[in-house]
């Protein structure tokens, strides 16, 4: 537990989508918010729109080790601690049937999703560990609980990003780190826009397919991520969440 010092969160892809949701919830909430995503410039500008000071924007490639190793150096540096981390930023799968999908775009996806989410993690818990404190929350999918045609990348990333969450949880249960993910189906956000443009998901299908009749707005997400990271949820660890409108546990068409 951290006595009563300002708790810092730290989330990737935190500019846009349920990043920046993410990123709002935090903040409304007390924490102090570090904003590391790929645009600098778009973290920066979030930064100005939110509750609270002593927020901090980390322009950042989650996929490069040592871009990483400095954002985590960076964060501890400007906050001098790390109480969350949420494991947020991603891509879109590659939008062509799998016998034309190219082995970069795999790679780079993998890249991003499944190495991101190991190399942040590990850096995050040697600050985390030191306190003997921390709790990780990272996005797992639909995609990664059930086969979804040509989500190859993808859907085996957020499996992976799944499995991950339970061996770390597992390994550092003793520790005061707890890990969790939240499995989310179809958010509005501009990945799921671009997915809609590009003709890989049909709107009208995905709310008839959904027990609850419509896409999650990314603050859904959010306030999920905020209750596994909170102290409320001090108990839960290795857990995969559903956040989809019942979508995984409906077996109709
Ligand atoms: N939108 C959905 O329907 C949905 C469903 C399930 C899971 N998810 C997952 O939620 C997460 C966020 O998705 P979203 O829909 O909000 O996406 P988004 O495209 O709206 O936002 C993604 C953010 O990640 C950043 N980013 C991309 N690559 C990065 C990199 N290499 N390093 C650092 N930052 C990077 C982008 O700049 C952007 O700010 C992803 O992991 C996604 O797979 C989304």
């Amino acid at each position: 537990m951290n006595e009563g010092r300002q708790r810092v969160a730290l989330v990737t892809g935190g500019a846009n989508g349920i990043g920046w949701a993410t990123v709002c919830a935090f903040a409304s909430q007390g924490y102090r918010v570090v904003i590391a995503d790929l645009h600098r410039e778009a973290a920066r500008q979030r930064i100005a729109q939110l509750d609270g000071e002593g927020h901090v924007a980390i322009g950042v490639d989650v996929s490069s080790e040592s871009e990483v190793a400095a954002l985590l150096q960076g964060t501890l540096e400007a906050c001098g601690r790390l109480d969350v981390l949420v494991n947020n930023a991603g891509i879109g799968e590659q939008a062509k049937p799998t016998i034309e999908q190219g082995v970069n775009a795999f790679d780079a996806l993998i890249g991003i999703h499944l190495r991101g989410t190991f190399l942040t993690s590990r850096e995050a818990a040697k600050a985390m560990l030191a306190q003997g404190s921390g709790a990780i929350v990272n996005l797992c999918s639909i995609a990664g609980l059930a086969g979804i045609p040509q989500r190859n990348a993808y859907g085996a990333a957020k499996a992976g990003i799944a499995a991950m969450t339970r061996s770390m949880a597992c390994e550092w249960a003793r520790d005061g780190l707890r890990v969790n993910a939240v499995a989310p189906g179809y958010v509005a956000t501009e990945l799921a826009q671009g997915l809609v443009k590009n003709g890989q998901i049909d709107l009208a299908r995905i709310e008839r397919r959904t027990p609850m009749g419509r896409l999650a707005q990314p603050d859904e997400i959010a306030q999920a991520i905020l209750f596994l990271a909170s102290d409320a949820a001090s108990y839960v660890t290795g857990a995969v969440l559903s956040v989809d409108g019942g979508w995984h546990a409906s077996g109709s068409a």
